[in-house]
């Protein structure tokens, strides 16, 4: 048990970026409170999972912790088990939650993170208390925040979006897309770099979407261009962004701005137009294509990454022969793959041909065969070159080896003194796999 005299919390967080900074914003409420964050389930007094519906998976991965937690607490009932995020802003979730977990004794949901501190000491004076809005009143600025890293840091500039992908749950439980003020990100990015930060990642379902919901509306690349303007601050990353939204002054700001890194995260989804169509993804696969000759010839060198889902309603052999004809054309440095899942209340789960499971594992098995190689000959491109990395701190397997990022967000391991944290260094690749690349630090 924790023998600090402060109560421990633990969090689990499922699903994708925004999840995991929501979480900081989570933990920096829980030390407000008093907590303390401990390292081990078991230790802790409050344990919370921050759920994500994106897919059938992360659901089943909540179910499944949430049988171990039923064991710590028949051993000390005076645990706090709660559940917040995208699962419980479904309705149908939230009730089984309800009934079928009674040992769950808060919830709360995507909108109303920062009510916790209030709601948690209701839940310590006794009550079970379930909090969910189905929409942001508004956006509450300056939670405390308690960050991963202390070098990179996150930072909301968009929440929701409004694509109503037919195959997506996110604009349903984190709603329409609005935009954070510019002078906010700006003074909290300015704020970050003078507590020694140096990296930027700017995060939003659609973040190029950014500014369209504003008076007066602002461009993307404006902000990108205001950000860059940042003094102490060294590189910005950001993600997701939607093809539909690329604009030319994006792919200038991609190209042009000094701090903005040579990356892109473009979801792809499916190379078929029909399936696009479908999707509602508003592009054709040619239109995608020449987007993206478009951002390599304008950015030499950029890494490209995606996301691919496979075996939507309705995909044919052709179909997906066409995805694999797009992959094999872009060659993405890497890409997220994932197994079609019908999500209750989305326009493809009531979609008539759904795709037998074994075709869809057949056909991610080819894709994420066909991937590998890919990116095993785009990270062997880098063996013999020269890249500036940005040294994060000891790898996770060695604390030996320094782990780092290149500009492009590949992952560099190389062995060099603990005081190259923090700094750009200049490494020479000798030596790649698939998802890392090793090298030796350049002595000039
Ligand atoms: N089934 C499978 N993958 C999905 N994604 C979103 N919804 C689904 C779904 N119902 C994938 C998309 C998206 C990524 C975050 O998750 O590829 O870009
Ligand atoms: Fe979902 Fe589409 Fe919005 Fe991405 S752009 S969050 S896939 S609806």
């Amino acid at each position: 048990m924790n023998k600090t005299a402060a109560p421990g919390f633990f969090i689990t967080t499922l699903g994708c970026q925004m999840n995991e900074h929501d979480s900081e914003k989570i933990a920096g409420l829980l030390e407000a409170s008093g907590y303390v964050e401990v390292s081990e389930m078991a230790e802790a007094k409050f344990i919370l999972f921050n759920t994500c519906c994106v897919r059938e998976n992360p659901e089943n991965k909540l179910y499944g912790r949430l049988g171990e937690v039923k064991r710590l607490k028949e051993t000390d009932p005076g645990i706090i088990v709660a559940v917040c995020g995208c699962m419980v802003q479904q309705a149908v979730e939230r009730e089984k939650l309800e009934q079928a977990y009674p040992y769950v004794d808060l919830i709360f949901g995507t909108h109303n993170i920062h009510r916790l501190p209030e709601l948690l000491s209701r839940v310590e004076a006794g009550e079970r208390v379930i909090e969910v809005w189905d929409e942001a009143k508004e956006e509450v600025e300056g939670l405390p925040t308690k960050r991963a890293h202390n070098l990179k840091a996150w930072v909301n500039i968009t929440y929701g979006c409004d694509n109503f992908c037919s195959y997506c749950i996110v604009p349903y439980v984190r709603g329409r897309c609005r935009s954070r003020q510019a002078d906010q990100i700006l003074s909290e990015i300015k704020d970050l770099v003078s507590q020694g930060f140096r990296e930027v990642t700017l995060l939003g379902q659609n973040v190029n979407a950014f500014g369209k919901d504003l008076t007066p509306p602002m461009d993307f690349a404006d902000l990108l261009a205001e950000v860059n303007k940042i003094d102490g601050l060294w590189r910005i990353r950001f993600t997701t962004s939607h093809p539909r939204d690329v604009n030319e002054k994006m792919i200038a700001a991609l190209a042009e701005l000094d701090k903005v890194c040579e990356h892109l995260h473009l979801p792809l989804q499916s190379g078929s137009t029909a399936i696009l169509r479908r999707m509602n993804r508003g592009y054709t696969a040619d239109e995608y294509l020449r987007l993206v000759e478009k951002i390599k010839a304008a950015v030499p060198g950029i890494s490209l990454t995606t996301d691919i889902i496979v075996g939507f309603p309705g995909e044919t052999d052709e179909d997906f022969a066409d995805t694999m004809r797009v992959v094999k054309e872009v060659q993405y440095d890497s890409a997220f793959t994932f197994v079609y899942s019908p999500r209750v209340g989305t326009p493809a789960a009531k979609m008539q041909d759904q795709v037998p499971e074994e075709v869809k594992r057949e056909r991610i098995m080819h894709l994420v065969e066909v991937q590998k190689e890919i990116s095993t000959k785009a990270n062997q491109d880098y063996v013999g070159r020269i890249v500036e990395v940005l040294v994060e701190g000891p790898s996770k397997t060695d604390a030996q080896v320094l782990a780092s990022r290149t500009r492009t967000n590949k992952l560099v391991h190389f062995t060099g003194p603990t005081d190259l944290i923090g700094n750009l260094v200049e490494v020479k690749i000798i030596e790649a796999t698939p998802w890392t690349l090793y090298g030796e630090v350049v002595t000039r």
